[in-house]
C-alpha cells in the first residue's frame, strides 16, 4: 500500500480535465507618473505577453477543497497554501459563485519567481480562466477584471494576454496593435536575483519623465523607458551588465528590464539572431536563466 501523500500526488498527475497557460507578462515600457494616495503608482505601460510561461492543470473535485500541488524548474519556491496566489484566486471566484464543488490544481513553475515577468499574476489570472471552465461559470468581464483586480494590479491584463496600453494601477486597459511585434523573437535574461515589487515602486525617485506614446516602435523604442529601472539597480546592480550585455547582441533592436525587474527582454529581428544571441549568453553566464521565445499573437 502507498503511503496516502503518494497516492493523492498520483491522483493529482493523472485524469487532469483542463489545461491553461499563464503567459509571461513583458512591460516594454513601464513609465510612473505619480504616487497615488492609497500607496499605489499611477502607471503609463505597454503589456504584451510571450507565447510561453507556467503551466495550470486542473479537475473538479467534489469535496468542495482546492489543493495545489507544484512542480517544474521553480516549484519548490513557491508555497502550495493559502498564501499562494492561485489558491487564493480560486478562493474569491468560489466564494463570488457560490460555487459548492472544489478543484486539483497543479501549477508547473517554469518562469523565476519575483522576477517582473508575471509570473504571480499570470497564474492567478490562469487560475481565474481555468476555474470558470471546470466550474462552467460566466462571468461578464469587466466584474471577472474587478475581481481579478483585488488579486493584483497586474492580474486584469493577464486575464486575456493580449496587447494592451495599460494605465490606472493596472487596471485601465486599451487594446493596442502594433503589428511589426507579433510573434516578434524575444529573449527573457533575469540573472537570478528575486525583487520585491513593492520595495521596487517604494524606490522610484517620485519624479515624472513624461507620457508614454506608443504609436508606432519607433516611438516605443526612442521614447519609451522603464522608470522603475533605476531603483531596481540599487537593489540588484547586476541588472546594468544584462542590459549591458543584450544591447550588444547583433539583431536586437529593443532591450530593457520588465516590470519591477530583474527580468530583462530583448527583441530581435530574427529568430536565427536571437538563438546565437541566447547560445552566447548561456556560454559567458551559466547562472542566468535565458528563456527563447516569441510575442504570443492573440
Ligand atoms: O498589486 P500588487 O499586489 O501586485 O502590487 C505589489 C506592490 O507593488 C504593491 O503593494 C505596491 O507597493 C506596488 N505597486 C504600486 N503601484 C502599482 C502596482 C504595484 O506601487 N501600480
Amino acid at each position: 500500500m502507498p503511503p496516502p501523500e503518494f497516492e493523492m500526488i498520483q491522483n493529482i498527475n493523472i485524469d487532469m480535465q483542463a489545461t491553461e497557460i499563464a503567459y509571461a507578462k513583458i512591460n516594454l515600457a513601464l513609465h510612473v507618473r505619480s504616487r497615488r494616495p492609497d500607496g499605489y503608482h499611477a502607471l503609463e505601460s505597454l503589456f504584451v505577453f510571450a507565447q510561453d510561461g507556467d503551466r495550470l492543470d486542473g479537475r473538479v473535485t467534489e469535496s468542495g477543497a482546492v489543493t495545489l500541488h507544484t512542480d517544474g524548474p521553480f516549484g519548490t519556491e513557491i508555497t502550495e497554501d493559502a498564501d499562494n496566489l492561485v489558491v487564493k484566486a480560486a478562493a474569491a471566484l468560489r466564494s463570488y459563485l457560490g460555487e459548492s464543488r472544489g478543484a486539483a490544481l497543479r501549477l508547473t513553475k517554469n518562469l523565476p519567481v519575483a522576477s517582473g515577468i508575471g509570473g504571480g499574476s499570470a497564474d492567478t489570472a490562469a487560475t481565474l480562466r481555468l476555474l470558470m471552465r471546470l466550474w462552467d461559470a460566466k462571468i461578464e468581464r469587466a466584474k471577472l477584471e474587478e475581481l481579478a483586480l483585488t488579486i493584483g494590479s497586474d492580474v486584469p491584463a493577464c486575464l486575456a494576454s493580449t496587447t494592451r496600453l495599460v494605465r490606472g494601477r493596472g487596471e485601465l486597459l486599451e487594446d493596442h496593435d502594433l503589428p511589426e511585434l507579433a510573434g516578434a523573437p524575444l529573449l527573457l535574461v533575469n540573472p537570478g536575483v528575486a525583487l520585491s515589487t513593492g520595495r521596487v515602486f517604494a524606490g522610484w525617485d517620485g519624479m515624472d519623465r513624461g507620457a508614454l506614446v506608443a504609436d508606432n516602435l519607433k516611438e516605443l523604442c526612442v521614447g519609451g523607458r522603464n522608470d522603475l529601472e533605476p531603483a531596481a539597480r540599487r537593489e540588484a546592480p547586476v541588472i546594468a551588465d544584462v542590459l549591458t550585455r543584450l544591447a550588444q547582441c547583433q539583431g536586437q533592436f529593443l532591450s530593457r528590464m520588465s516590470g519591477s525587474g530583474a527580468t530583462c527582454f530583448a527583441l530581435f529581428e530574427t529568430e536565427d539572431t536571437m538563438r546565437a544571441a541566447a547560445q552566447a549568453l548561456r556560454a559567458e553566464y551559466p547562472i542566468w536563466w535565458i528563456m527563447e521565445t516569441r510575442i504570443r499573437t492573440a
